[in-house]
């Protein structure tokens, strides 16, 4: 479904991806596990349109991306829930929710069904659905991103470090949520430092460092390989 190859990119001198090639294919869940300053951030930007391309190519069901909008990749069924939620703070948790689909929808289109579903994934945003946003806790908000890029239909989801600054407890509640997501049958690809949920709840995963992809594989087999453990898992 998604393809990237050789992809470079840089800030100024500063090059972030050196090469990267990866795959996600329809209905997997896809784990890249890194360190802060990685390049996890990047890649999803640059997959979202964000980010310019110095080098390589995106592809998504085949056809390039490269050229395209990030509203255009939405379009295609690509949705970005970003590290630190950006969320709008003066809205309610409702409106959050309705404005993720204004910009394909027209004017007063019905959004009844996406947000069910959201509720329906997040009873806890259902009963906050008329709090602001600002006032949620940190894993409701995190929640809220999610709901949030769930709006537009995704076919891709794309999630950047869902865990950051939760309680364990919490962060745990957030994966298991994604693992709905993936059993309903949505291609995720999720970026994190925290290395146990993420391949605990992927097929395969990738492991960048410095913007190069140094290890591939199934997850279970990743977990398993001295180098991410003591990498990656602390011991
Ligand atoms: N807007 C930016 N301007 C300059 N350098 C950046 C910018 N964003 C990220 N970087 C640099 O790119 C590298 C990768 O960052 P990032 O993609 O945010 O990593 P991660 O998400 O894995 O923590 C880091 O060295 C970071 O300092
Ligand atoms: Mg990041």
């Amino acid at each position: 479904m998604l393809g990237c190859s050789d992809l470079t990119v840089a800030y100024g001198d500063i090059v972030a991806l050196h090469g990267v090639t990866l795959q996600v294919r329809a209905g997997e869940t896809v784990a890249l596990i890194g360190a802060n300053g990685a390049g996890k951030t990047t890649l999803l930007q640059t997959i979202s349109g964000l980010n310019k391309v110095r080098g390589g190519h995106i592809s998504f069901d085949g056809s390039p991306l490269d050229s395209l909008s990030c509203e255009r990749r939405v379009r295609l069924g690509i949705a970005h829930a970003p590290e630190g939620r950006r969320i709008f703070p003066g809205l309610t948790v409702e409106e959050n929710l309705v404005l993720a689909t204004s910009p394909w929808r027209p004017p007063g289109g019905r959004y009844g069904d996406e947000i069910a579903q959201v509720f329906e994934l997040f009873p806890r945003l259902k009963e906050r659905r008329r709090q602001l946003g600002w006032s949620l806790s940190g894993g409701e908000q995190q929640m809220l991103a999610i709901g949030r890029a769930l709006m537009a239909r995704p076919r891709l989801l794309l999630l950047d470090e869902p865990s950051l600054g939760l309680a364990p407890r919490l962060a745990e509640e957030v994966y298991e949520r994604v693992g709905r997501i993936r059993r309903s049958g949505l291609t995720i690809l999720v970026v994190e430092q925290n290395t146990v949920l993420a391949l605990a709840v992927a097929d395969r995963g990738y492991v960048l460092e410095t913007g190069r992809v140094v290890l591939e594989g199934a997850a279970a087999e990743l977990k398993r390989d001295p180098r991410v453990r003591e990498a990656y898992l602390g011991r």
